[in-house]
């Protein structure tokens, strides 16, 4: 159970920030993060919903899920923020789409993260998309805590979980808590390093009994766990606390050991855990990566990036979100920021804290915090926002797309309207939008089918246009940069047929295979053809 120990400094606790835990949960679809973002939320005493969670359906309704098209397919698509308050600090829960179509999206969400929680499916194990997104996790050394959920049905061995995590993962484990049984004989957990056991006088939701006593041997707890499950519980538990590290809080804030919680989302069971040890264990904000040097959370200075814009958030209003990740100073209403790049001098209006599709004005923010900060297009994903001194946060990329498609509309007469849709969307982030230099017919890059099918019923709902994608000429895009912007002109000058524009204006190289890119690389040894592009 997590101590109270902490690595913050008392500059930190000074100026507030200390107070803040802004994180994301990462799993792969149907692990559990959608219970467990609501069951959290529920724990921290930030919404109230009786009994039992409601219908799927209705469920995905009223939390975190604002699209129609996620109701219909039943997934998490776009990245919600949840902030609320608990036990005295700010969280900040940023909802990472699971979908593996979403990864860039995701990325640029864990972007703004200083933690993560990674859910596991006690009966599956590390699946492709938790593997994927720890990864992520991993290239920006983000702290991570392991929950193991669904311990109320039949799952795998506890210790082939963790062995799992340690060699797949090349990460320390160190389990917390341990079931104490699994599916139909699951009788409560058991807090290894502070000992006590948690259960229930009946099978129902959560938790009602707390039994303090000495370990695992202790002769009280057969009063509480069966006989046929209570021999096996303390030959395990006891293997569990003698064969893992110890909890190290900087090994852990490192990013080198999870600590590992078991438990049940669904039912309720070990989310007072999990929110503790966010609470005393996950880092507050952390010194962020930016050119010239990286910012720390405690720098006078108010700077912060864009992650996400949502178009359309509210259909009464046509609105355009820009979520914006404080990263040092202290963020007012009404305060003027200066875009890099532009060097636009922006009004913060109205800056938003989000929970769920509720919004609230915030009067001030402060580093970790999240806020919506409503505009009409001047505000894109990679932003950077100071109040003036001139820097840029790094590594929010735009990924070249796998799947070109030309959009062709069914009236031709709306094209003015097809494109606003289309540079609208592309702002948002999820899908790259390319207009050719030649010829008329846009071009939209995604890297999943799904992007697409999002894509066409957002245009149709949002837009009330119809669209279609058909298979482009093009299956290869590369952004085009050279030392020498003369050299840029003439490569694009002579490849005008392969050229587009990114929604930047930035050359864009799209070639029909990877044959006809390794040519131009070839003939072009001096121009770089990059994946991924970073707004300057
Ligand atoms: P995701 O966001 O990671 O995709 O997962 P989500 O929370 O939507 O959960 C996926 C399925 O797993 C849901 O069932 C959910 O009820 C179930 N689930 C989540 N946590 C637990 C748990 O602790 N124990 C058990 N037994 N099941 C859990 P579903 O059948 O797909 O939907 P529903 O109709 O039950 O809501």
């Amino acid at each position: 159970m997590p101590d109270h120990s902490s690595l913050e400094s008392p500059v930190a606790t000074r100026r507030g920030f200390a107070t803040r835990r802004t994180f994301a949960i990462i799993s792969h679809p149907d692990a559990g993060k959608t219970t467990l973002t609501e069951r959290l939320l529920l724990a921290a005493g930030a919404v109230h919903l009786a009994g039992n969670v409601r219908a799927r359906g209705e469920r995905r309704r009223t939390r975190s899920d604002w699209m129609e098209i996620e109701r219909q397919r039943g997934i998490s698509i776009s990245s919600s923020v949840m902030t609320f308050e608990h036990a005295g600090l700010t969280f900040n829960l940023l909802d990472t789409p699971g979908h593996e179509d979403f990864s860039e999206d995701t990325y640029r969400t864990l972007t703004a993260v200083d933690s993560a929680v990674m859910v596991i499916d006690a009966a599956k194990g590390i699946e492709s998309q938790t593997r994927k997104l720890f990864e992520v996790c991993r290239l920006r050394d983000i702290p991570i805590i392991t929950f193991i959920n669904k311990v109320d049905r039949e799952g795998r061995d506890p210790f082939e979980l963790l062995d799992e995590i340690e060699s797949t993962l090349a990460l320390d484990v160190c389990p917390v808590t341990w079931p104490v049984g699994m599916g139909t004989t699951f009788q409560g957990l058991f807090d290894l390093r502070n000992p006590r056991l948690f259960t229930a006088a009946a099978a129902h939701q959560g938790f009602d009994k707390q039994i303090d006593c000495t370990g695992p041997r202790d002769p009280k707890l057969a009063d509480h766990i069966s006989e046929a499950v209570l021999g096996d519980f303390r030959e395990t538990a006891e293997l569990a606390l003698s064969a893992y590290p110890e909890f190290s809080l900087q090994s852990y804030r490192e990013g080198h050991l999870t600590p590992v919680f078991f438990g049940s989302a669904l039912k309720n069971y070990g989310m007072e855990e999990i929110l503790s040890a966010i609470a005393d264990w996950a880092p507050p904000p952390r010194l962020q990566p930016a050119e010239p040097q990286p910012v720390a959370p405690d720098a006078p200075g108010v700077a912060g990036f864009v992650f996400k814009v949502q178009a359309n958030m509210d259909p009464n209003h046509r609105d355009r979100v820009a979520f914006f990740r404080l990263c040092s100073g202290r963020l007012t209403r009404g305060i003027k920021l200066r875009q890099s790049g532009t060097g636009k001098s922006i009004t913060i209006h109205n800056p938003m804290f989000f929970f769920a599709r509720e919004r609230e004005l915030a009067e001030e923010a402060l580093p970790g915090d999240i806020v919506g900060i409503p505009n009409h297009g001047t505000l894109c994903v990679g932003d950077t926002l100071t109040d003036g001194e001139e820097l840029r946060f790094t590594g929010i990329p735009n990924f070249a797309p796998e799947i070109l498609r030309r959009v062709r509309l069914g009236d031709p007469m709306r094209a003015k309207q097809m494109r606003r849709a289309l540079e609208d969307l592309a702002e948002e982030g999820v899908t790259q939008v390319f207009r050719p230099v030649l010829g008329a017919q846009w071009i939209v890059g995604v890297v999943g089918q799904l992007q697409l099918d999002v894509l066409e019923a957002r245009i149709a709902e949002e837009y009330k246009i119809k669209v279609q994608f058909e298979p482009s000429p093009h299956q290869v895009a590369r952004w085009v940069t050279a030392d020498d912007p003369n050299l840029v002109k003439r490569f694009t000058k002579s490849n005008a047929a392969n050229i587009a524009e990114d929604r930047d204006g930035a050359p864009v190289f799209l070639a029909r295979n990877a044959w006809e890119l390794d040519y131009a690389v070839r003939e072009w040894p001096n121009v770089k053809f990059l994946e991924t592009r970073e707004r300057t």
